[in-house]
């Protein structure tokens, strides 16, 4: 079944959890769609654990064009959120114009952007644009430089404040679901029951309406820093190392390829060749 913005709403009407995980490339995205994942959000990650950038500051609306096309070509079912990159949205103009394109060139059913209350009128003239948008709050990795790091949010009674403020005016503005990032579970607890669009957490526990993950973190492809609240369901990255490693035996020391793995040429053909 076709996921859109309007089943994310009814599946919180439903008390149905919602699951998200990333995706960069049109084999992993096809892979993600045939497991009956909600949706799979072409997230600006893409500059850490596909271009090696140290963060996601880097990364550009050409970048994100390019990779969300790619995940589109292996969907069907789910619906493909293309995030939108550091400085890509500052004023209202911008933010149409790139959300725009990455629906009309991407092929996304709807973006996502970081922040709260600061970027309500960027949300609101999308969402008029007819773009569906998802917020972001909490540890919103496009304000490193300000946070000073990659720390969790919302620990105090002044910033909890501010993020349900937050939540609320996004939900306001037109957004139809908020990515929690890094807060804590009884706070992002106390904005899902606030609102009535979904929460989607990473690492913001369980009572989020739906789940996102990054897929090479849940399956350990990605060697760098592994956060707290990624469970593994795989060890990918340790089954790629021993396949690429026998590879590299089998290659130096002529077992690979075998005669199955070659192709054949008329004998009367071969002949006349010496
Ligand atoms: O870029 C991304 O992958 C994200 C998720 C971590 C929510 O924004």
């Amino acid at each position: 079944m076709k996921n859109t913005s309007a089943t994310f709403i009814e599946m919180k009407k439903r008390g149905e959890k919602i699951s998200m995980l990333t995706a960069y490339d049109y084999s992993t995205a096809k892979l993600i769609d045939s497991c009956n994942i909600n949706s799979i959000l072409v997230g600006d990650s893409l500059g850490m654990v596909c271009l090696g950038y140290k963060d996601t500051l880097a990364v550009t609306m050409e970048d994100m064009i390019h990779h969300t096309k790619a995940v589109t070509r292996g969907v069907e079912n789910a619906l493909v959120i293309g995030d939108m990159p550091f400085m890509s949205y500052t004023n209202v103009e911008d933010a149409v114009k790139n959300a725009g394109r990455l629906i009309k060139e991407g092929g996304a059913g709807a973006v996502k952007l970081e922040g709260g209350a600061k970027v309500a009128k960027q949300v609101e003239a999308i969402v008029d644009a007819q773009i569906p948008v998802v917020g972001h709050i909490g540890l919103t990795p496009q304000s490193i430089n300000i946070f000073g790091g990659f720390k969790v949010q919302g620990k105090n009674e002044e910033a909890a404040k501010q993020l349900i403020e937050d939540a609320k005016t996004l939900e306001k503005a037109g957004a139809f679901a908020i990515v929690l990032e890094c807060i804590p579970r009884d706070l992002a607890e106390l904005i899902t029951n606030a609102i009535s669009i979904p929460t989607i957490g990473i690492g913001a526990g369980e009572c989020c309406d739906g789940q996102v993950l990054v897929y090479q973190d849940m399956i350990s492809m990605f060697q760098g820093f592994k956060p707290k609240f990624v469970k593994e369901y795989a060890n990918v990255g340790e089954i790629m190392m021993e396949a690429f490693k026998a590879y590299d035996k089998e290659v130096k020391s002529g077992v690979f390829p075998e005669e199955k793995h070659c192709f054949s040429i008329d004998a009367a053909a071969l002949a006349k060749l010496y």
